[in-house]
């Protein structure tokens, strides 16, 4: 099977291609590359915006997935209208060419901030959903979007993701445990900005597995699934990153308690993911800890801009890294 992933050379992307090749797929990336490129040999490689990916080029594939778009707040914020052009339109434009082009499946990464500013219900996916931010309003538009298209002869499947967290070859460090956990070690302190707030995270290693459930899931499953590894306070989040910290690397943290207001708090059910795509989640708080004290060595360069989206998306806007990601790219690794 032949599978092409938009956005593949980013955070998840990166995680997620060595297990599809481990798997036997042929996998092909079509990325701008604003992260450089972390990915195995193995993989096609198509430099360029998916807006220019054509519905010839697209006959080859089995099934198409999109990891691709602005990945976070900030980043929407610091540019709504890039937000909205690459988080909703990018979407539905590569899902309506994939089903011209007679591609299988689509596959689409929507996140549980669609949910917006929940009542502490455990929402499953039949629960409305309100986002008022650009990020999480853009999330939905392209969920509808692609949603829209399916039918018989073209399943589409978005992964209503929680946070993820945990190492990637492509790291990064604005990711709530893995922030906690670059503070901890770095600032011997972790600074909890509203301990009330629900947050379901998802480790990295449990997102691959959804994935892989989703392109392997029969042909005549389609639909909205919650993915998450489990429901937390983002409280709690801090206590489970302090204490295994401090087991682990012997290493005394401070928790700093504030009360920010925040535009976000949920937390999901994700019975239906357990039930269709047999998705049962493997890894807690501490299991991402343990894996990133494992892979620490890797990404130690703490204050490197690349593990920081806000920080690339504004040093692209002002021209900074232009010259230096061309030649990354240019040098094809
Ligand atoms: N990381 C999370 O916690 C999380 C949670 C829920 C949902 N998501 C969604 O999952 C997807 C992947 O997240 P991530 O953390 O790997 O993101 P990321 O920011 O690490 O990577 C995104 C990649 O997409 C590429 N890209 C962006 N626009 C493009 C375009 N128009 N054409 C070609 N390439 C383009 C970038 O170069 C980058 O390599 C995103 O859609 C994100 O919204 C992520």
């Amino acid at each position: 099977m032949r599978l092409l992933i938009a956005g593949g050379a980013g955070y998840v992307g990166s995680a997620l291609i060595p297990r599809l090749l481990q798997r036997g797929y042929q996998v092909d990336v079509v990325d701008l590359f604003w992260f450089g490129n972390n990915l195995p040999q193995e993989t096609g490689l198509l430099s360029k915006d998916l807006f220019d990916v054509t519905v010839e080029d697209l006959k080859k594939y089995d099934q198409v997935i999109f990891l691709a778009g602005l990945s976070n707040d900030p980043m929407a914020e610091f540019s709504p209208s890039k937000n909205f052009i690459y988080n909703a339109a990018a979407p539905a434009y590569l899902a309506y060419i994939a089903k011209k082009a007679g591609v299988k499946r689509y596959i689409y990464a929507s996140s549980c901030s669609i949910y917006g500013y929940t009542v502490n219900e455990l929402y499953d996916e039949t629960r409305t959903v309100a986002s008022s931010y650009p990020y999480g309003i853009s999330k939905l538009q392209g969920e509808q979007a692609v949603m829209n298209l399916m039918d018989a002869e073209f399943s589409v499947i978005a992964l209503r993701k929680g946070t993820i967290s945990g190492y990637s070859p492509r790291m990064r460090l604005d990711l709530i445990v893995n922030t906690m956990f670059r503070t901890a070690l770095h600032e011997e302190t972790i600074t909890i900005h509203n301990p009330a707030i629900w947050r379901p995270i998802l480790a990295i290693e449990d997102a691959i597995t959804a994935y892989v459930r989703a392109v392997e899931a029969h042909e005549s499953i389609s639909g909205i699934f919650n993915i998450a590894s489990g429901n937390y306070t983002v409280g709690e989040v801090g206590d489970l990153v302090k204490t295994e910290i401090e087991q682990q690397l012997g290493v005394k943290v401070q928790l700093l308690i504030r009360r920010s207001q925040d535009f976000r708090n949920y937390k999901v059910s994700f019975e239906k993911a357990k039930n269709v795509l047999s998705f049962h989640p493997q890894h807690d708080i501490r299991a991402i800890i343990c894996q990133l004290v494992k892979e620490m060595n890797k990404f130690s360069d703490w204050e490197n801009p690349m593990y920081y989206n806000i920080q690339m998306l504004r040093e692209m806007e002002n021209g900074i890294r232009s010259y230096e990601l061309g030649a990354a790219i240019g040098a094809g690794r």
